[in-house]
């Protein structure tokens, strides 16, 4: 029986970055302009503009959740000068979301930064964490009635990032090259030798993680965590060990820092084996997405329940989909991955939603190939087109999971 609660949270999720265009004050604009090889974000989707029809799509789908993020580098473009502008801005986005019958699950930072942010030396630097808990203190002032707010998107990716910037200034780059470089093969070589984010790494993110919650849970009286990615890591036959040694540094650390907030976001997408070597890289084959993951939809059951056995936290499941241009495998994979995550309620494990990703085909950091969206939009006239997925999750989450089967 695929069955979920009725309080179940049913949605989409977006990045500002990814989708608001023009986000010309932040770390990842200038990244653009600079790197070889990485497209740029340009107009982007222009949802700064047409988040009202965004949010209209997804509820008149019949979803009732939208998670999306407010923009650091809008809102406090220089240190120390925040701009009321930008903060009523998101105050509408969230007001408009309640409006259409939507919970808003508003993030605080999801991968850029302001640009000052990154050349003080972005979360490497001593500063970052006191920079991080002024911008949320101030932002807090428009999120009064937000139920569900993730302060800071995969940790454990942007730790991974920050070690590559700091290579890249060190002139050291060429070891690990840009992660967004297009050609799956190319794509598949690099992620097999990303960094390990360490334990230095990992620190401010923790440390800026705990700074806030308590000051947004004061202030807004919402449900407070931290999303990380889940990469549903298993061992081959013997190498049971390693695998507890690999998953504590990219993603443990984050799940237990995360005791004592009040849920855990899920992120998944696929599942990877780790050997004697560690993660074993994942070879070509006609059914990878277009990012070159391995098609594996049972990878969110996997890690639903790791998450959950980490932390003993209710569990969001704030990012979840695929990169493919054939929409009746998005179904497909969404439909499978729903199936695990009833499972793993079936037996147990408290689990308040599931959020897609992405609501949009939307801009994915250094290139615009791989689509994720339930809805594509044109880049020239910003017209939205629905795909057969989204009214497809609208029934799923109208009949509470019922018409999965
Ligand atoms: C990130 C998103 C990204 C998605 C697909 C997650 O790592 O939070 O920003 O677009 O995965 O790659």
């Amino acid at each position: 029986m695929t069955t979920f609660p009725t309080s179940f949270l049913w949605g989409a999720s977006t990045a500002p970055h990814q989708i608001e265009g023009n986000n010309i004050n932040s770390d990842w604009w200038a990244r653009e302009s600079a790197m070889p090889g990485m497209e740029p974000s340009g107009d982007a989707l222009d949802s700064y503009h047409r988040f009202r029809e965004d949010m209209q799509l997804i509820a008149d789908a019949g979803l009732n959740a939208y998670r999306f993020g407010i923009e650091w580098a809008r809102i406090e473009p220089v240190p120390g000068r925040f701009s009321n502008a930008e903060l009523a801005h998101y105050r509408r986005m969230i007001d408009t979301a309640v409006e259409l019958g939507l919970a808003p699950v508003v993030t605080l930072s999801h991968f850029s930064t302001p640009r000052w942010f990154a050349e003080e030396g972005g979360w490497g630097a001593p500063t970052a964490v006191a920079r991080f808990a002024a911008f949320v203190d101030r932002a807090t002032s428009v999120l009064d009635g937000v139920e569900w707010v993730v302060t800071i998107n995969e940790p454990n990716m942007a730790a991974m990032m920050t070690m590559l910037q700091q290579a890249a200034r060190a002139g050291q780059l060429s070891q690990w090259q840009s992660p967004t470089i297009d050609g799956t093969a190319e794509r598949e070589r690099i992620a097999a030798n990303l960094p390990v984010p360490d334990l230095a790494s990992a620190r401010p993110f923790i440390e800026a993680h705990h700074a806030v919650r308590d000051l947004v849970r004061k202030r807004t009286g919402a449900r407070v965590g931290w999303s990380v990615a889940n990469g549903a890591l298993t061992a081959t036959p013997g190498n049971e060990d390693k695998l507890v040694e690999v998953r504590h540094l990219w993603e443990d650390v984050y799940l237990d820092a995360s005791r004592g907030d009040d849920f855990i976001g899920v992120q998944s997408y696929t599942s990877q084996q780790v050997d004697e070597n560690g993660l074993v890289p994942h070879p070509e084959h006609p059914d990878n997405t277009q990012t070159g993951a391995a098609y594996r939809p049972d990878a969110l059951g996997i890690a639903v329940r790791h998450a959950a056995d980490v932390t003993r936290l209710p569990v969001l499941v704030t990012e979840n989909g695929i990169a493919t241009a054939d929409d009746t495998r998005r179904i497909a994979y969404t439909a499978d991955a729903l199936r695990g995550l009833a499972g793993a309620i079936a037996d147990g494990v408290d689990v308040r939603g599931y959020l897609h990703w992405s609501l949009l085909d939307n801009y994915e950091w250094g290139h615009w190939r791989p689509t994720f969206g339930l809805v594509a939009a044109d880049r020239e006239t910003f017209v939205r087109t629905p795909k057969p997925s989204l009214a497809w999750l609208g029934r799923v989450a109208v009949s509470a999971g019922a018409d999965l089967a």
